[in-house]
């Protein structure tokens, strides 16, 4: 596979693509992103990760000229350019460029980034032995300040200090609470819990992003018969539960066996949590050819 990178219509290798220093995310983290895998050389639900990057864009403003089956079509083209077996696309739009919040006085023509890449969020021995998670003292940002359904690149500030805590505290993972004190989801995944059989999650306004394999896996557990809910959850519940697991595009499905080390059932991956996913490494077969 070749590393390369679109960048506003021009294809270069990754070490050389470069964006300007005025960029409004560079200044401001002003920018949105998606993170999407490719399996076997298929993109895996590319349409749902832009439907999610589109509303964002709409959410914020920014004056996109390029078409949602557009920048489809660029996404797939340059995959058969990298000619992309297995990796992983980060895609990534910025208001614009110029100094200065005010929307109004920068240039308003956002840039856009497709870039063709590889990555390993965890080792891989975690997804047979499964993660140790710690809660963490960073909140996730309420939705009247940034929606949390919104990739926003800026907020991720606040997820990258709960991973250098739980990094800190030797876990390899980190739960955020919301203000609440309910669960809402971990640094870069969603969390479920499995309690009588039952599959659980945050439910959406508890303030977290609505994940792309979040709904795959619920639509999968839902079709293998397990009953799912969406719900109020708080780390009590983790204590109690029986499994857990996190996913996530960059995470898939990963197990989870301590929660602020306390184990989760009998400390290893539950018979619940290894079947979904199965079913979902096999569901991945199951994207977009380029
Ligand atoms: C904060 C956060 N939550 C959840 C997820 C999982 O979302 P998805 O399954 O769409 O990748 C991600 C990953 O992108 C994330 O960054």
């Amino acid at each position: 596979m070749k590393k390369l990178v679109w960048l506003n219509g021009v294809v270069s290798p990754l070490e050389s693509a470069m964006t300007t220093v005025q960029d409004h995310c560079y200044l401001y983290g002003d920018g949105l992103f998606e993170g999407i895998r490719i399996y076997g050389g298929k993109v895996f639900k590319l349409d749902e990760h832009l439907d999610r990057f589109y509303h964002g864009i709409k959410y914020l403003k920014y004056q996109m000229d390029i078409s949602q089956p557009e920048l489809k079509q660029i996404i797939l083209d340059v995959c058969r350019q990298a000619e992309a077996d297995n990796g992983y696309i980060r895609l990534n739009i910025t208001r614009g460029t110029g100094l200065g919040l005010d929307p109004s006085k920068i240039d308003p023509k956002p840039n856009v980034m497709v870039m063709i890449n590889t990555l390993a969020l965890y080792p891989p021995e975690a997804y047979d032995k499964g993660l140790d998670v710690v809660t963490t003292s960073f909140k996730t940002i309420p939705a009247d300040a940034l929606d949390p359904r919104l990739k926003c690149i800026g907020k991720y500030a606040a997820n990258i200090l709960a991973k250098q805590e739980a990094n800190s505290r030797g876990a390899g993972e980190g739960l955020m609470l919301n203000h609440q004190g309910y669960i809402a989801e971990c640094t870069g995944d969603n969390i479920f819990l499995i309690q009588g059989g039952v599959v659980r999650t945050p439910d959406p306004s508890c303030g977290l992003l609505k994940g792309v394999t979040r709904d795959t896996v619920m639509n999968l557990a839902r079709e293998a018969g397990y009953k799912v809910e969406e719900g109020f959850l708080t780390p009590f519940d983790l204590y109690a539960a029986d499994e857990a697991f996190l996913t996530g595009t960059a995470a898939e499905v990963i197990p989870m066996v301590t929660i602020d080390g306390r184990l989760i059932g009998d400390g290893k991956p539950g018979p619940i949590t290894k079947d979904l996913i199965s079913r979902f490494r096999k569901h991945t077969c199951e994207g977009t050819a380029f």
